[in-house]
């Protein structure tokens, strides 16, 4: 990733500016992602090495293997398909990827929806062709191939924009899908630097990355979501926040580290876009990324994100949810096992529950005198869902 130039001016001077770019911003809701999306993308596990045979088989095993049907629509390839433009300036396919509209034709054959990665800048951070220049152009060729998703993903752009011109930058690219007529999917990936939640909302963008890029590690797992709970009052349905791809079943964390991971990111009313090898994966990575309680937290239709408190080596994250039940997730941070003692009179709603249950026990959770004791294994989370109905 190629870093930014941060805003040398006052803060207040900064936040003026990319307010003033905002107000000339207006482009209504495309209608799509009213919960957050969905689905795979190939970098995580794939980096630039990704095929259309591999793409095909992801969605082969998406269609199989009950992804599809718990919500995993979206089958996005990242960076590394593009290849050159021809002499109109369409951009095309590299090798690897001969036939995009038959790709797309495939995805979709399988109930599936096919997403595609391109920058605002002349390369991307992988140094393949971006849209600099060729914007309209390039949104066409996606709508004419059948792409239902674009990751538009800032990398070179730097050295074509200031930092005030950021959006802007975006907003190209929003007009140019707009005026395909077909409904793409629009993800923001500008890691979270200029006031992004301050104009990517008006902007149109489904979802914006809060963070630089997630790693397959504890810290960076726990650092991507932290960073993103501030900004909890602009996720809502059409529009969300996004810590980045799911790393769970890549193989560097526990199987405990894997399901904290999943539950905060459904706590966080995050995009669930799973990063590993779907084709290979365990029983237990499988039954993280297919629990469908887990997943209906996040695809909760009141769409707020989980606030966060933390005592100690203890994180509590609380979801409101449409029924007027809470999520609530305690997270232990330490590196040894820890016990946590529950209060029912203290979950986030006005009175006691009548339910409260172990979403990932799948069992409900007894309270003696209003009290439970947990003990969580190191990093491991207790999430559960209370209900006074
Ligand atoms: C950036 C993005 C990543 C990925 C790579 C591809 O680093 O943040 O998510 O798309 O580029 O080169």
């Amino acid at each position: 990733m190629v870093p930014l130039r941060i805003c040398t001016m006052p803060a207040v001077l900064c936040v003026a500016i990319y307010v003033a770019a905002c107000a000339r911003i207006t482009i209504p809701s495309n209608g799509l992602a009213s919960t957050p999306p969905m689905g795979w993308s190939s970098w995580n596990a794939f980096g630039t090495r990704i095929d259309d045979a591999t793409v095909r088989a992801t969605a082969d095993a998406i269609a199989a293997n009950g992804m599809r049907e718990a919500g995993y629509i979206y089958v996005n390839i990242d960076d590394g398909w593009q290849g050159t433009r021809d002499s109109q300036g369409n951009l095309r396919g590299n090798p690897r990827f001969p036939d995009m509209g038959a790709l797309a034709a495939y995805i979709h054959s399988k109930g599936l929806k096919l997403g595609i990665y391109s920058s605002p800048g002349k390369v991307t951070c992988s140094g393949y062709i971006g849209s600099y220049g060729y914007e309209k152009q390039d949104a066409a060729t996606f709508a004419a191939w059948g792409i239902d998703y674009l990751k538009y993903d800032w990398c070179s752009a730097s050295d074509e924009y200031a930092d005030r011109q950021i959006p802007k930058a975006y907003q190209k690219m929003a007009d140019a899908l707009r005026a395909t007529g077909r409904p793409i999917a629009f993800s923001v990936c500008e890691y979270g630097v200029a006031n992004v939640t301050g104009w990517a909302p008006e902007l149109g963008a489904n979802l914006w990355r809060t963070s630089n890029d997630i790693k397959d590690s504890w810290q960076s797992v726990l650092g991507n979501v932290e960073m993103q709970a501030v900004y909890g009052s602009f996720a809502g349905p059409g529009h969300w926040n996004d810590p980045d791809m799911l790393e769970v079943g890549n193989g560097s964390m526990s199987d405990d580290e894997y399901r904290t991971h999943m539950s905060l990111w459904a706590l966080s009313a995050a995009p669930l876009i799973a990063g590993n090898d779907l084709r290979t994966m365990s029983a237990a990575t499988a039954s993280t990324l297919l629990n469908a309680e887990v997943i209906a937290i996040d695809q909760d239709s009141l769409g707020k994100q989980a606030t966060m408190s933390r005592e100690g080596m203890l994180e509590t994250w609380t979801k409101p949810l449409a029924d007027g039940s809470v999520a609530v997730g305690f997270v232990n941070l330490d590196s040894a096992a820890a016990r946590v003692t529950i209060d029912d009179r203290n979950l986030g709603l006005n009175r006691v529950p009548l339910s409260t249950r172990d979403l990932w026990a799948h069992d409900e959770i007894q309270f003696v005198n209003h009290l439970c004791s947990v003990s969580l294994p190191q990093h491991g989370v207790l999430l559960l869902k209370a209900s006074t109905h």
